[in-house]
């Protein structure tokens, strides 16, 4: 049963899934009070526009706004910022913040998304300035801030955040290099073929891809000089932003009680395993996706929303399972790329239209029996369409021919 739409609801994590959720708490009629809870000290923003409008110089914190302090007034929703809970009781019932204090809830939801990996000390105890992250609104302000004329710039891996901050120091006319680890850029959710012709495109757009290469050593002492790679390259390098992905932020939440693993585990309603009224969205959730038959972690934009609608009905009410088809876009060098559902290394690519290393393409990925990916770029229409055959399991490869049709 779950809890009384009268309860106290405590939201952890004031991004886009703790936002949407309280939102959406709201709508579907939850009466009791709501306490959304960041350590941030900015009431809950946008983070796609971080890697492109806001490095552009094109979007400011006031675009980027998902409810403002003003809007969770009106909707009753208390928000404490600036503090960062450090633990949780689900006995007792409370989350316990950095400043000692306690906040009791009957309904809890965890949304404290993922922090970026960095590298190891032995490779960066050097520099004190010039080596960014980007996760953060305060991040992105630090990495605008050293993008000046003529900056050099080495990107440190080349998945979707790599990939678009290179695209805008091209747009910002920089000098740009991408170190990635793997032997094709975004690899994780491109695959093999398609990620090894998103390095011919950006290399055709002035990117010096350098693929199966890691960071050795980072040189300056105040300030960064170089990059030196595991092969002895030296690249100089006025900034360094590193972009090798980013862990569940569930630190606080060990001996707590729940399932971590990767994420917070939980059922197919995005209820943790191992507790009562604890939910997790966002980043942060692992879930039983039916559709996959397995756990699925993803941190994407839209999946955030649609996890969020799914906890909040449930909690007002009505039980609802969260089984998607993922779906991710990013913006490189003004053309759009879309990926529903997901591409496995093992899985066959089949170029439906265009030419992936071009500037528009759309693409589909089988295995297993099933269509299981659709990759577009610059077709969003086309996409769409074939998003259908996704979520209906079209079987492969006999869809080929139907979805060239
Ligand atoms: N040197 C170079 N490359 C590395 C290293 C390293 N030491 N370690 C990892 N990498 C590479 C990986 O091979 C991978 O291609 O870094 C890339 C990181 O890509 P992702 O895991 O996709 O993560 P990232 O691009 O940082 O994005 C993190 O934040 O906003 C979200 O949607 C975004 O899910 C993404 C997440």
């Amino acid at each position: 049963m779950p809890p009384e739409s009268s309860g106290r609801a405590v939201i952890v994590g004031a991004s886009l899934a703790g936002a949407r959720t309280a939102q959406a708490l709201r709508r579907g009629g939850w009466t009791g009070p709501i306490t959304m809870i960041g350590a941030e000290p900015h009431p809950p923003y946008d983070r796609p526009p971080l890697s492109k409008g806001i490095l552009l110089g094109r979007a400011d914190r006031a675009g980027i706004a998902l409810l403002s302090a003003e809007q969770c007034a009106g909707l009753g929703i208390e928000l404490r910022l600036g503090r960062p809970a450090v633990g949780l009781d689900p006995v007792a019932r409370h989350v316990a913040l950095g400043d000692g204090t306690r906040v009791g809830y009957d309904a809890l939801v965890v949304a404290t998304g993922s922090a970026p990996r960095v590298l190891p000390e032995t490779v960066a105890d050097g520099p004190r300035t010039g080596v960014h992250v980007l996760r953060t609104l305060d991040d992105a302000l630090a990495l605008r801030e050293s993008l000046s004329a003529g900056a050099r710039v080495v990107v440190v891996g080349g998945g979707f955040i790599g990939a678009e901050i290179a695209s805008s120091c091209r747009a910002l006319d920089l000098d740009v290099s991408i170190v990635e680890a793997d032997r094709v850029l975004m690899g994780r959710g491109l695959g093999t073929r398609l990620g090894a012709a998103a390095a011919v495109r950006h290399s055709a757009h002035g990117v010096r891809v350098l693929l199966g290469r890691r960071v050795a050593r980072l040189h300056g002492q105040d300030r960064l000089t170089a990059v030196e790679l595991d092969d002895g390259t030296e690249l100089p390098a006025d900034v360094a932003v590193v972009g090798i992905g980013s862990r569940p932020a569930t630190g606080w939440l060990e001996g707590a009680g729940l399932t971590l693993d990767d994420g917070v585990v939980c059922d197919e309603t995005l209820a943790a395993a191992g507790v009562e009224d604890v939910y997790a969205v966002g980043d942060v959730a692992r879930w039983r996706a039916r559709r996959y038959g397995t756990t699925l972690r993803t941190e994407h934009w839209t999946g955030a929303g649609e996890q969020a609608a799914a906890v909040a009905a449930t909690l007002c009410g009505t039980r609802t399972e969260y089984d998607p088809v993922p779906y991710v876009w990013s913006d490189q060098f003004g053309a759009k790329l879309q990926i529903f559902g997901r591409v496995r290394p093992a899985d066959e690519v089949v170029v439906l239209d265009g030419d992936p290393e071009s500037d528009r393409f759309i693409a589909v990925a089988g295995g297993e029996g099933r269509l299981q990916g659709v990759v577009a770029l610059n077709a969003v229409k086309a996409a769409i369409r074939l998003r259908r055959s996704l979520s209906e399991g079209a079987s492969w490869p006999s869809v080929i021919d139907d979805l060239r049709s």
